[in-house]
């Protein structure tokens, strides 16, 4: 067994592992990074960027079908799937090799293969050549997640994860979606403006759980206006094969009904990989859940040991992790100052309109004590967001009434995924709404939304009348 000695072993190179191991180096340590499978994980293989590049698509076809409006006369679109998928990979190839070009240039190990911890400073990898050894100073942990199952829904040719949703050899005629969550609408979405028949079941009350109720209003609209079916307070029970595809039976307010669809795809969470690390062995023990609890340093309870990314509590974004790699290697390298804290960690959905929100709601707002003031315009009175063609949506700010600070930013529109990068750098600084209001924001874009929700926080809006 051959055996290897560095500064710092980072376990995984997603989001999290890969922008730790290159800040480590950045800061002149000498790092192995182990990854079994391609460099940038979740994110970069099966995740956020290949369903971007698919939904992208999906906004494709719907421009098509708006042509008309604009003077166009165009037929429908043909779709070569297989051509598409192609388009996607090649997009992942280019930004995953990105990563092996800076691994290189900061002469940062990508040892390929599969570790198990033997102890705070010792780590076995199993690699195409055999067994190695590594023993380094500092232990990063960012293994990640995976998609998690429900009781008789395993996957498989016909129980699709979002992992085989971005890798179809066919546009399914119809798809059955469990979970009405972010993988689920955003997927859910895209297949429908593709031409799936698609039916979500979501549990919950409403889809999107945990998004603020009047945003997510909009999407609903939106995409029962595309065609999808949804079923809130819903919860699938039970499958079987039927001729070539499937038949589910769902609780829906109680009563069982049955649907039949050519797949499933199975979003209802995903959880963190922690089992089979040998965790135990270094004194860590995962939450019932899998989750590795972890200090204000990304620092778990064991010295020289930290913890990154979904493996951790909080939201599963590739942003996070990448925030949180950034705080570890900072530790590990005794920076000053640096901390990991969660109260600016912006949420991006891509459904059709977007869904971006950060900081408080008006409810968590109100449930902290604080008195409230809201502002909201509407992007219907926006001269880009016409222009655009795409004027549903709004966006919603909610201060603080006793001294006018931002405390949330809630966006539902056109590229409110990109605009709520704005809100996050309003609480981060601590601005107010004023200062935001009296920021002089390009004319036309989309951005004069969030200043006119500015200036209504006050009743001064310019462009709407009351
Ligand atoms: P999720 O937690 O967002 O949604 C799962 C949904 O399934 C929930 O709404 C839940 O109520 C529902 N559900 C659970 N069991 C059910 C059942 N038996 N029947 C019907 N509904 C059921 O999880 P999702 O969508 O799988 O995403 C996983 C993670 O990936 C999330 O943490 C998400 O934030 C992250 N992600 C983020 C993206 C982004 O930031 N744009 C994109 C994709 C994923």
């Amino acid at each position: 067994m051959s055996k290897l000695q560095t500064d710092v072993v980072v376990l995984g190179a997603g989001p999290a592992g890969y922008v730790c191991a290159i800040r480590l180096a950045q800061y002149g340590k000498k790092v192995i990074c182990v990854e079994e499978d391609n460099l940038g994980g979740t994110c970069l293989n099966v995740g956020c960027i290949p369903s971007k590049a698919m939904i992208s698509a999906g906004h494709f076809m719907q421009s098509v079908q708006h042509a008309a409006d604009m003077g166009f006369t165009v037929g429908k679109p043909l779709l070569d799937m297989s051509k598409l998928v192609a388009w996607k990979d090649g997009i992942v190839k280019r930004l995953t090799g990105g990563i092996g070009m800076l691994f290189k240039k900061r002469k940062i190990e990508w040892l390929k293969g599969s570790a198990v911890i033997q102890g705070a400073n010792t780590v076995e990898v199993t690699t195409a050549d055999g067994k190695v050894t590594v023993e380094a100073r500092d232990l990063v942990l960012a293994t990640g997640s995976e998609p998690a199952t429900i009781p008789g829904f395993d996957f498989g040719d016909l129980v699709w994860s979002s992992t085989e949703a971005l890798q179809p050899t066919a546009l399914p005629a119809s798809m059955f979606i469990i979970g009405g969550g972010v993988i689920g609408m955003e997927l859910g979405m895209m297949y429908a403006q593709l031409g799936t028949e698609v039916t979500v079941v979501e549990f919950m009350d409403q889809i999107l759980p945990g998004a603020d109720p009047e945003l997510v209003k909009v999407v609903a609209r939106k995409a029962k206006k595309q065609g999808v079916k949804i079923h809130t307070k819903a919860a699938a029970k039970s499958w079987k094969k039927h001729g070539s595809g499937v038949q589910v039976q769902a609780e829906i307010n109680g009563k069982l009904q049955t649907f039949d669809a050519e797949c499933i795809l199975l979003t209802t969470g995903r959880k963190p990989r922690t089992a089979g690390l040998g965790v135990e062995k270094i004194g860590l023990k995962p939450d019932k859940h899998g989750f590795l609890e972890v200090d204000a340093q990304c620092q778990t309870r064991t010295p020289h040991v930290y913890a990154v990314g979904d493996i951790t509590h909080g939201p599963m974004l590739a942003h996070k992790g990448s925030a949180q790699g950034l705080v570890a290697a900072g530790a590990i390298c005794a920076k000053g100052g640096v901390a990991w804290d969660h109260k600016v960690v912006p949420a991006v959905i891509y459904t059709d309109p977007e869904i971006a929100w950060v900081g408080l709601s008006e409810a968590e707002a109100k449930d902290k004590g604080i008195e409230t003031k809201i502002g909201r315009f509407n992007f219907g009175a926006n001269g880009r967001a016409m222009s655009l063609h795409s004027t549903d949506g709004l966006v919603k700010v909610v201060t603080n009434a006793a001294d006018d600070s931002v405390l949330g930013v809630h966006m539902v529109g056109p590229n409110v995924t990109d605009l709520i990068a704005e809100a996050a750098l309003a609480i981060e600084s601590g601005l107010t709404a004023e200062d935001v209001a009296l920021t002089i924001h390009g004319h036309p874009t989309l951005s004069e939304v969030l200043m006119e929700a500015c200036e209504d926080v006050h009743g001064m809006c310019v462009h709407a009348a009351k």
